[in-house]
């Protein structure tokens, strides 16, 4: 007879005791639309899942303060923001790195999915906010942000996929497979 393929020793539920998974989560976006390799890529302790309107709770946040100023809005505002971006459908895909043994963000990263007039009514994906807990930085989780983000952008049928940076991030994008090309202009309020 067979032999039956040995199942783990220990259930995940114990392994990771805080860790959320997915289908106790609301979630932005449906999960199989990330790349099934970039999840095979990361290390079992991690996990690539679409935002949830509780994340609020897992530092969300706090990681992306790394990259720019962030306020604190509250619970009921952060949720109405979710919302929000929820209701525009296969436009706004944030997704984030969740370390299990915490249950906690460790790195974010969203794709704008621009849909357009042009181009036989095409669609362009503008990657935004990428953000890496500087206490794990250097671990790929930048790399596997970004592959995730244009897989997505390449599943929703985007022709391209552009994002903005500053100088010192250029060579990071470089390995990432992006490559400079035009200019950006930009006025503040
Ligand atoms: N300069 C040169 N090479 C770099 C840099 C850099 N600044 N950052 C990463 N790399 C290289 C790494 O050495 C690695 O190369 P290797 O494959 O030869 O080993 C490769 O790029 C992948 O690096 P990761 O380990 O995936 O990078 P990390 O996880 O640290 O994430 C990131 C990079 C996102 C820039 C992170 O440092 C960060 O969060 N910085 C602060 C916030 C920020 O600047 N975000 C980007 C804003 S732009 C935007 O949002 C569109």
């Amino acid at each position: 007879m067979a032999s039956l393929p040995s199942l783990p020793s220990t259930p995940i539920s114990q392994e990771y005791p805080k860790w959320t998974p997915d289908h106790a989560l609301d979630l932005l976006f449906h999960p199989d639309i990330i790349p099934v390799q970039v999840r095979r890529e990361l290390h079992p302790d991690l996990h690539i899942r679409p935002l949830s309107r509780t994340d609020y709770n897992r530092s969300h946040l706090a990681v992306l303060s790394i990259l720019s100023v962030v306020t604190d809005p509250g619970l009921s505002a952060y949720q109405a923001r979710f919302d929000l971006l929820r209701a525009a459908p296969r436009t706004n895909f944030t997704l984030v790195i969740i370390d299990k043994q915490s249950d906690q963000i460790v790195a974010v990263g969203s794709v704008f999915v621009e849909h357009k007039f042009l181009r036989g009514l095409g669609s362009v994906g503008h990657i935004e906010d990428i953000a890496v807990d500087p206490k794990v930085q250097g671990k790929k989780l930048g790399l596997r942000v970004i592959q995730a983000l244009t897989g997505m952008s390449e599943k929703e049928g985007c022709y391209k996929t552009i994002l903005n940076c500053s100088d010192k991030n250029i060579p990071f994008y470089e390995k990432c497979g992006y490559m400079k090309k035009e200019n950006e202009m930009a006025k503040y309020n």
